[in-house]
Parts: C-alpha cells; sequence; structure tokens
C-alpha cells in the first residue's frame, strides 16, 4: 500500500510518466495499446475526500456505475463503505454482482422498461427515483401486482441552468428529465395516498461537469424546500438525493474543491435535518483514469502543424468528438526534443475522430506513447465497437502492483454473439 507521504495517480518520475509509481510504459509493453489504467489510491483518495468533506453531516454516496462500472472498479468502492447508482438493470446487476445489497442502490434513469421496474421492485432496492408520474403508476401497479411496497424518490426537474455543456444539462424544463417543479407537489402529495408505495426523497440532479456552485447549490436549496413542505405534512422522507454532477479540473482551470461543494450542500439541507445522498460518478473516477495509446503514424497538415495518429479514437474516448470535450495528452515518456504542434487524431475513419486539437508538445515519433488524462470517468463505458475495434484491456495500480482487470477484447469475442 502506498504511503500517505507518497505520491498518487499520474506523475512523472524523471522522464516517465507513472500510475501509483508504476511507469505507463510497463503496462503498454506488457498489456499493448489502447490500454485504460486508473489508480486505485486516486479512486480512494477522491471517495473519502468527499466522504470527509461531511464533517459529521449523515450521508451516503452512491457512487454513479453509469461513470465506470468495471466490477474492480466498483468492488472498490464498495470496499470503502460507498452504495450506488444503477442507470439500468444491467447496472443494477453489475452492482450485485460486485457485492452491494439491494439496500445499497438507488435506481436512476430517465427510461426505464417494464422489465427493469419490476426487477428493481421485486430486488426491493433502496429507491427508484422516479421521472414522471406515468412511470409512479407503472411502479405502483407493478407493487401491488407482486403484494410489495415499492420504495420511490421523485426526480423533480427545477428549471435551473447547470451552465454545463447542453448535452450534459439536465435541469431545464426543456430537457426530458424529472418532474417539471409546478407539477412534482402534486404528484409528491399523490403517492402518500398510495398504499403501494412509500415515498423516502426528493430527487434533483441538474447536470453533469458542472464547474460553478451556483446551480449546485440553487438546485440543493429547491430540493430542501420541497422537502421541508413534505416534512410539515408528516411525510415520513428518509433522504434528499441531490444526485451527482460536480466537474473536474480537465484543462487545470479551477473548478469547486469537493469541500466546498459539500459545504454548499450542507449548509442548504442541514435545515430540515434529512440525511444528504449524493450521486458522484465523475469526480471520483475522472481523475483515476489515463487512455495510454501508441503514435501509429505522423504527417504534416500545414506548414506549422503535423496529424499524430495514435491507435485510440472516439471509440475509446468518444468525449472530444461529442461534447469538444478537452483531454490532457502528454508523452509517457519525454525526450529533450523541440516542441511542435499537433492535430492529434484517432484512427476511425471520421473527420470528427479527433482527440486533441492543436497541442504543443515534444516532438513526437512513430510507436511513442502518449497518455490521454483524465478517462477515469465516462472513458471505457462509452466505447464501442465501430470499425470491429475491439474494448481495450482494462488495467488497476494498487500499491506496487498492478493488475489487469479487463482484459482486451478480441474479434473472436464479438463475433461470438453473431448467427
Ligand atoms: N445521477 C444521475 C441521475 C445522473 O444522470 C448522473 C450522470 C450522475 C448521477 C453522475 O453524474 P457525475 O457526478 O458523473 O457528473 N457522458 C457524459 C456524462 C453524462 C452524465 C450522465 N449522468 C460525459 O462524458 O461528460
Amino acid at each position: 500500500m502506498p504511503t500517505s507521504t507518497r505520491a498518487v495517480g499520474f506523475y512523472r518520475e524523471q522522464h516517465e510518466l507513472v500510475c501509483d509509481g508504476v511507469p505507463l510504459s510497463a503496462i503498454a509493453a506488457a498489456e499493448g495499446t489502447p490500454v485504460y489504467v486508473y489508480s486505485a489510491a486516486t479512486l480512494r483518495a477522491r471517495y473519502r475526500t468527499i466522504d470527509d468533506a461531511f464533517n459529521g453531516y449523515p450521508h451516503t454516496l452512491h457512487y454513479a456505475l453509469k461513470a465506470n462500472s468495471t466490477l474492480a472498479v466498483a468492488r472498490l468502492l464498495r470496499e470503502l463503505g460507498s452504495a450506488v447508482d444503477a442507470n439500468t438493470v444491467w447496472e443494477i446487476e453489475v452492482a450485485r454482482k460486485a457485492g452491494f445489497q439491494p439496500a445499497e442502490i438507488v435506481f436512476t434513469g430517465v427510461g426505464k422498461s417494464a422489465a427493469e421496474l419490476e426487477c428493481a421492485v421485486a430486488l426491493g432496492v433502496k429507491a427508484i427515483n422516479v421521472e414522471s408520474a406515468g412511470e409512479l403508476g407503472r411502479i405502483e401497479a407493478i407493487a401491488v401486482r407482486l403484494g410489495r411496497t415499492a420504495r420511490v424518490a421523485v426526480r423533480v426537474n427545477p428549471d435551473i441552468d447547470a451552465k454545463s455543456h447542453p448535452h450534459i444539462s439536465t435541469g431545464l424544463k426543456t430537457t426530458k428529465f424529472g418532474v417539471p417543479v409546478d407539477q412534482a407537489r402534486e404528484l409528491l402529495a399523490s403517492v402518500r395516498r398510495r398504499s403501494s408505495l412509500k415515498l423516502v426523497a426528493v430527487h434533483v440532479h441538474v447536470g453533469s461537469q458542472i464547474t460553478s456552485l451556483e446551480p449546485l447549490r440553487r438546485a440543493a436549496a429547491l430540493a430542501a424546500r420541497v422537502s421541508k413542505e413534505l416534512q410539515d405534512e408528516h411525510a415520513g422522507l428518509e433522504y434528499i438525493d441531490l444526485g451527482g454532477g460536480l466537474g473536474v479540473s480537465y484543462d487545470g482551470r479551477d473548478v469547486p474543491s469537493l469541500d466546498d461543494y459539500v459545504s454548499a450542500l450542507v449548509e442548504e439541507v442541514r435545515p430540515t435535518g434529512l440525511r444528504i445522498v449524493l450521486e458522484p460518478g465523475r469526480a471520483i473516477a475522472a481523475p483515476a483514469g489515463a487512455l495510454v495509446a501508441r503514435v501509429v503514424d505522423l504527417k504534416p497538415r500545414t506548414a506549422e502543424t503535423d496529424f499524430a495518429i495514435i491507435d485510440a479514437g472516439m471509440t475509446e474516448l468518444l468525449r472530444p468528438a461529442l461534447y469538444s470535450a478537452f483531454h490532457r495528452i502528454e508523452p509517457v515518456i519525454v525526450r529533450p526534443d523541440e516542441a511542435r504542434q499537433y492535430e492529434i487524431v484517432g484512427p476511425v475513419c471520421e473527420t470528427s475522430d479527433v482527440v486533441g486539437r492543436d497541442r504543443t508538445l515534444p516532438q513526437l515519433h512513430v510507436e511513442d506513447l502518449v497518455a490521454i488524462r483524465d478517462v477515469g470517468a465516462y472513458g471505457s463505458v462509452m466505447a464501442s465497437n465501430y470499425n470491429r475495434r475491439p474494448l481495450p484491456a482494462e488495467v488497476l495500480v494498487d500499491g506496487n502492483a498492478w493488475r489487469v482487470i479487463r482484459r482486451r477484447q478480441t474479434v473472436d469475442d464479438m463475433i461470438r454473439l453473431e448467427i
């Protein structure tokens, strides 16, 4: 185990980029590229920082599996005491395989099928976070049929602009998420008259990669206000679910600290006395991962810039192509060469397959390794087999040791499903 004085995460030892002390070049030599590499120490540190920031205020962290649900990652979080947010019945299945109990699972998601709802009710999850009046009715019918009481939270859409990328801002009333705040009170009141349903919480989640506290604080204040009204009517709420959404710094610019984030939420919720449930994904997992890739070709682009074509692209990291997201890219081994400007692109047959635009890096050579940083969240989970590209291996570095936690996919793995 690393001691507390030892550096954790991704840093340089002389010219070499290492993960928790293990050279990324050694992992690439053994496992090939592209390969996702995760730092167990970073996952632990990020989780514990959020947990400690509550400073004794009652809370439960439900790590959002959608950020990264590789079994070993889920198990590591369980060992830290985390519960989970599952977004599909399949994430519930993975959570169960990772050892989570039904009472440790909140089931979120905007389009839960009848089969998924039935599974969640039968399993008796901690809460199904309800997205509409229709869904609530379907849950009730299932609960009646199964002779069960379904525990539900209602996701309120507060009409708050998270000011994140529009693709991942969910708090405005024009998005598909939640029950509009002006209809939520009526729906919440109706839950209490329905004996097969137990209302346990009000839920809000206004988006992801949110880099200012203000929308998160306002959403928490609204959830607290609605909860307080329900408490005044003796609704028997158990907690407030404030979702996830805190951003990380991909480019070195300031983002709110985990401490300030948690303090703001606690401040808003404290008057209710209710326990806080959080569903953080990115804030825990993003900085814990890097994608190591190899330069496969170089060619001139303009007089001043070259293309560096690497063996990872939108199939292994969709975020740049989908959201124009920025991820730091650095050579694994820095040579004392002159810097050059590169358009760093993947091998996929799409012009949008750009991993990094206009990057100035020490001169690259074919076969050099590069590391794409902060891919621990929404990296491997969003990978695809486009162009029949196999899903990369995943490696977890823990202490001085590293191990493969998912082997590289083969074409046979893909074809096995085909008839
Ligand atoms: N809870 C709910 C209900 C969510 O929808 C999400 C994320 C989370 C929690 C976790 O949010 P986080 O703490 O990770 O921000 N693929 C996008 C992100 C999509 C987020 C979807 N929902 C990306 O790569 O940026």
